[in-house]
């Protein structure tokens, strides 16, 4: 259970306050515990707005927020760090009460949060780790390792090499692939990577997965910012320097749906599918993340064979309950204390479970949670 801290802790507090009313001007950022709601802003910073998956976190962490009464300061930093890091400046500046950050570069925002400790906000890391800085009080996120291992399994599963659980079938190939990689100054692109290695590495060492490029290592997969036209560059230049042979790509390991259609678009233009049904040459079976809308319709169309969903709405809870317990001057509940070393300490953690979806999962799963409408699935956009 959580405790409210004591009296004594109170009382330092209050002198705090009277501290930093008499000397620093800026908003006080303690003794929220007693204050009105609607007299408590909350900065979120989110990276991006060019993909879907963001501006969804952000307008769910918003509209909770509010719900909850807080006044909510909202701002998207266009995938460019400088931005971020003086969209921060500001909040501080005006005051932010509580800061709940979804960082570009997860160790460019250090002076930031140095500022933020200063003032006693407290810092929320949402979905990707800030690292070495000691200035973060809790991370929400998903169990990115599983998201990996649920990567490698649904590449085999979409090869015919394993079923759904992992089991193998005895389809032994081989079948050529190729590997993806997220951006590196993310913190989940390692957890990713590592945690589909583990699956998909021992079918390559027994020969069944071959790829042929010979590009296995993260850095040599990865993809700065995540960019979808990075990703169809780099697939289109694995089709010329490796593909030239008359051979065919079968699988590819994709770490996001964004990605994932900058693969499928260079493999359309080189003549794959449309489909995964298609002849001569089928859509190979291409792995995702974050079940954006786009790609949900991608799947449904059998282009796409599989993507991972992370119930947003469920992330946001749990980053407005953290925001909400620290202005209640409570600690959040953590529910991993020891995976997330940020570089200068393990940073408590609340991490969700995450889902597979198959095409033949998106009624379930993503229609009857009412996360999308059947009519956005089929027009592969959200409203
Ligand atoms: C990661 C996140 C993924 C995906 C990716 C690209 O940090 O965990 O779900 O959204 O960024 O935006």
């Amino acid at each position: 259970m959580n405790k409210k801290l004591g009296l004594t802790a109170l009382g330092a507090s209050l002198a705090l306050t009277l501290a930093a009313c008499g000397g620093e001007g800026a908003g006080s950022n303690t003794n929220t515990a007693d204050a009105d709601p609607s007299d408590l802003s909350i900065g979120v910073s989110m990276p991006t707005e060019t993909s879907e998956r963001w501006i969804a976190d952000g307008e769910n962490v918003e509209s909770q927020l509010e719900e909850a009464g807080y006044t909510v300061d909202l701002q998207f930093a266009g995938d460019d760090i400088p931005t971020q890091a003086q969209q921060i400046d500001q909040m501080i500046v005006e005051g932010a009460d509580a800061l709940i950050v979804a960082a570009i570069d997860g160790t460019a925002l250090s002076s930031q949060l140095q500022a933020a400790a200063d003032q006693g906000i407290p810092v929320i890391s949402y979905d990707r780790l800030i690292r070495e800085t000691e200035n973060v009080d809790f991370y929400v996120s998903f169990d990115n390792f599983r998201v990996g291992e649920a990567q490698g399994t649904a590449l085999l599963t979409g090869l015919g090499v394993t079923d759904e659980e992992g089991n193998p079938t005895g389809v032994t190939g081989p079948f050529n692939i190729e590997l993806f990689a997220g951006s590196l100054d993310d913190n989940n692109a390692g957890f990713f990577f590592d945690g589909a290695m583990s699956v998909i590495q021992p079918y390559i060492d027994n020969g069944t997965l071959v790829v042929k490029s010979g590009q296995t290592s993260i850095e040599q997969a990865a993809t700065l910012r995540w960019s979808q036209e990075t990703a169809q560059r780099r697939m289109e230049d694995l089709l010329t320097s490796s593909y030239n042979d008359g051979s065919v790509v079968n699988g590819v390991l994709s770490p996001y749906d964004g990605i994932s259609r900058g693969i499928i678009t260079a493999l359309q233009n080189a003549g794959y599918g449309p489909t995964q049904d298609a002849q001569p040459r089928p859509m190979p079976a291409i792995t995702g993340q974050d079940a954006e809308i786009a790609s949900v319709k991608l799947i449904a169309d059998g282009v796409q064979d599989s993507t991972i969903f992370k119930d947003t709405r469920l992330l946001a809870e749990q980053a407005v309950a953290a925001a909400t317990a620290y202005l209640e001057e409570e600690e959040p509940e953590a529910n991993d204390t020891e995976t997330y070393d940020n570089g200068v300490k393990v940073v408590p953690a609340y991490l969700l479970p995450v889902e597979t979806v198959y095409q033949d999962d998106i009624e379930s799963v993503l229609i009857e949670s009412e996360y999308y409408t059947a009519e956005e699935v089929a027009a592969g956009q959200s409203d």
